[in-house]
């Protein structure tokens, strides 16, 4: 069970803001989500009491950084059912992604395929495109449904001894439906194919366990999750981690090197892992899984669940809205007022003070087969009220052509 007013006093964001002049209403939860208390201290606990580096000193205060930096690598791992020596600390899930694509281009070669689907983030998309570009792989699409779903049968249809890598969201950015990756994962397995899997819209909302789901990487980023900016995940399959090459290399990777040019890495995820890292977000991300874990991301999950299905009920009576995705399996809603351009309806909910976001949500494929330009995107999450809903739904039963209009004149 979520005490959702209990949960709302952690969250300074929360606390009574306005937003041209109504109380806030954050439904972008999906971009990036408020951070509580605990968080905030734990940033600011680095730069107060450590402020030192990781990885380079001999000396107390800098073992005191490494045991809380590694801490978080602890948490992150037993967060998603991985070992500690298969987390990488990247910059965030783009970050994460692409570190797969360009480490496993190696083992590509001209005619492979890779498998994806007009759902995905520009981040699971464009790094493999610019992979197929340099080997010569054909980048291919797993045809959706009617809904925009992707039916395991459409991906059975399509996959085959060419296919090499399937690159998928676990539940996509726009339409929140999750996608069925265990067995994705046993069928690709199966023809030899590797499974690279974006969660940064599924870690945050529910309980995710690569070993049972079998992938072979896992990109996160930590500000969905409460956590800071600028820290990411990379969870990888050690063997593959060991196997596949960085991208980056200088200080912190490195075991040896000569001027003969010989460079020795360090084993899996320091040899991901160069130049000084975000230490005070790391720090922070290990209290905002702690945050996570002791609400429960089966009741968060829950929650989001029936506040989605709240909302639905509600707008699904409105005329005014197409709603694009209304049986998502989290809390996002995607939709459009009739007649309005995505963008200008935004700008009228922001004048009543909700935050929702406009535009293609970095999905541009997905827009043709959505058949429009744009959508607007309510992403709630597990610190939303129903009473939130209720003030959102009124807000888009006033959200005629005339007062989206009006916003600018
Ligand atoms: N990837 C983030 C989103 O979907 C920014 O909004």
């Amino acid at each position: 069970m979520i005490d959702v007013e209990k949960i709302r006093k952690d969250f300074p964001m929360l606390q009574n803001k306005k937003m041209q002049g109504h109380d806030l209403i954050y439904f972008d939860n999906a971009a990036t989500t408020f951070k509580p208390q605990c968080v905030i201290d734990a940033v600011t606990h680095y730069y107060t009491d450590l402020s030192v580096n990781a990885h380079r000193g001999d000396y107390e205060l800098s073992y005191q950084v490494d045991s809380e930096y590694e801490g978080c690598r602890k948490a992150v791992a037993s967060f998603i059912h991985a070992d500690e020596k298969e987390i990488v600390f990247t910059s965030g899930a783009s970050n994460s992604l692409n570190l797969v694509a360009y480490g496993y281009k190696k083992f590509l070669k001209k005619g492979d395929v890779v498998l994806s689907c007009e759902a995905e983030h520009a981040s699971n998309i464009l790094p493999w495109m610019k992979v197929c570009e340099e080997v010569g792989c054909e980048l291919c699409y797993i045809e959706l449904d009617e809904e925009g779903r992707l039916p395991i049968e459409n991906f059975r249809k399509v996959m085959n001894e060419r296919v090499k890598v399937v690159a998928l969201a676990q539940v996509t950015n726009v339409l929140g439906y999750e996608v069925p990756m265990k067995e994705i994962c046993a069928i690709a397995h199966e023809y030899g194919a590797i499974v690279t899997m974006d969660i940064a819209q599924s870690a945050p909302h529910m309980s995710v366990d690569v070993k049972d789901i079998d992938c072979d990487f896992a990109s996160f980023s930590a500000h969905k999750m409460c956590g800071p900016t600028g820290i990411g995940v990379l969870y990888g399959k050690f063997e593959l981690l060991q196997k596949m090459d960085p991208f980056m290399v200088g200080g912190g990777s490195n075991a040896r090197f000569d001027m003969c040019g010989n460079i020795l890495l360090k084993d899996a995820p320091y040899k991901y892992e160069t130049g000084t890292p975000a230490i005070e977000a790391v720090i922070g991300f290990h209290a905002a899984i702690d945050y996570l874990s002791a609400i429960g991301m089966d009741n968060i999950h829950q929650y989001e669940q029936e506040l989605h299905a709240y909302a639905i009920e509600k707008l699904s009576k409105l005329d005014n809205l197409i709603l694009y995705n209304p049986h998502a399996d989290g809390g996002i809603i995607t939709f459009n007022v009739k007649d309005v351009f995505a963008q200008d309806a935004a700008s009228y909910f922001n004048s009543q003070g909700v935050a929702v976001r406009a535009g293609q949500h970095c999905a541009k494929l997905l827009m043709d087969k959505l058949n429009t330009s744009a959508t607007l995107r309510a992403s709630c999450t597990f610190y939303n009220t129903k009473e939130e809903v209720d003030r959102f739904v009124e807000v888009c039963k006033n959200a005629t052509i005339e007062n989206c209009l009006n916003v600018f004149f």
